[in-house]
């Protein structure tokens, strides 16, 4: 293991304010997003999909890497460039999310655990001779009645503690993405409550797996209201809980923090990330950024409609809300980004 080249690339990976671009949805979930706006749900739609955000021009302005998917990273463009060639030759990062989703938990009705760990060696060497420099595991952690267990909590952190060892042994770098869901009408204070305890058991598993911190990418949820909570937090509440939530969990070795956007509007993830960037309270030790699907995707989605007139306006979507998110990592995203 050359744990100097992952850790290089994991400071690459948040350096000059860019962020992480995650168009890695299985092919269900990709299928489930066209579905809802009348795309045909294809191979090919999905591969035209894949090419339109790939070649947005000056992507990489914004951007420092990319996540794909399984299906994508195998996918040419029309006249035959690997879209894993088309991203490295553009100047970002190559990354696969390699976890293969997401299964009941036994004994733990309602809870998920994410599975893939069996053969994952063999499939991360293969990835690396492709050119992939990093990689993603998600796990799903639901608020609800009696949940999360702590029973789900510990395996989840264990697993994603053993897919970040195994990456580190194969040079690549491990993005950690523990999500606690959005969906419910639980308090910011519950989420809060339940993020510190996910993480806690996440940094727990990842010291007892010998995983090297100064290697990893911490992609969590931000602090914040249920989606169906009554009262839902002000922007300055959620960067202050959200910067306070990781300041007790996270250690100072971590080079960097990417967040997922996890089902908020495309404007209020930029303002989020805008408000944490604008923290001041004490000092941060860790670069913030982004790593959206939905809040830098959906947008752009819905103006293609699938169809090839509509790709230069999607794309110009797509870049503006890379470049707003961008901003907020620079302190600098308001309203005025966004078009009238
Ligand atoms: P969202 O930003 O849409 O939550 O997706 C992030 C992601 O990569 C989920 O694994």
């Amino acid at each position: 293991m050359n744990i100097e080249n992952v850790t290089r690339t994991a400071k690459k990976m948040v350096a000059d304010h860019k962020g992480i671009l995650a168009i890695d949805e299985s092919i269900a979930s990709c299928n489930k997003r066209f579905a809802k706006i009348g795309i045909s749900q294809t191979e090919d739609c999905r591969r035209s999909y894949r090419d339109l955000i790939i070649t947005t021009p000056n992507l990489s302005n914004y951007i420092s890497g990319v996540i794909l998917c399984d299906e994508t990273i195998r996918q040419y463009r029309k006249d035959g460039t690997a879209f894993a060639k088309y991203i490295i030759d553009s100047g970002m990062l190559l990354g696969i999310k390699v976890d293969g989703g997401e299964k009941d938990l036994a004994g733990h009705s309602g809870e998920m655990i994410t599975e893939g760990i069996d053969g994952l060696r063999e499939r991360l060497a293969t990835y690396a001779q492709m050119g992939v420099r990093f990689a993603k595991w998600r796990a799903e952690i639901i608020i609800g009645d009696h949940m999360p267990s702590k029973g789900c909590i510990d395996a989840n952190a264990h697993s994603l503690a053993r897919y970040a060892a195994l990456c580190q042994e194969a040079g690549i770098v491990p993005i950690v993405e523990p999500e606690v869901i959005m969906d419910g009408d639980h308090s910011i204070e519950t989420c809060n409550n339940v993020t510190t305890a996910v993480l806690h058991a996440v940094f727990n598993q990842l010291y007892r797996q010998r995983v090297v911190l100064e290697g990893i990418i911490l992609k969590p949820n931000m602090v914040i209201s249920g989606l169906q909570c009554p009262h839902q937090a002000s922007i300055n509440e959620v960067a202050d809980a959200t910067i306070n939530c990781l300041l007790h969990t996270v250690p100072a070795a971590v080079p960097g923090i990417a967040f997922l956007s996890g089902g908020q509007t495309a404007r209020l993830a930029s303002e989020h990330l805008n408000a944490m960037n604008k923290w001041t309270k004490s000092t941060i030790p860790w670069a913030l950024t982004f790593s959206y699907a939905r809040a830098i995707q959906q947008p752009a989605l819905e103006i293609w409609q699938g169809k090839d007139l509509n790709i230069e306006e999607a794309q110009a979507e797509l870049l503006h809300r890379a470049k707003c998110n961008y901003a907020a990592n620079c302190r600098e995203y308001t309203d005025l980004y966004e078009k009238a």
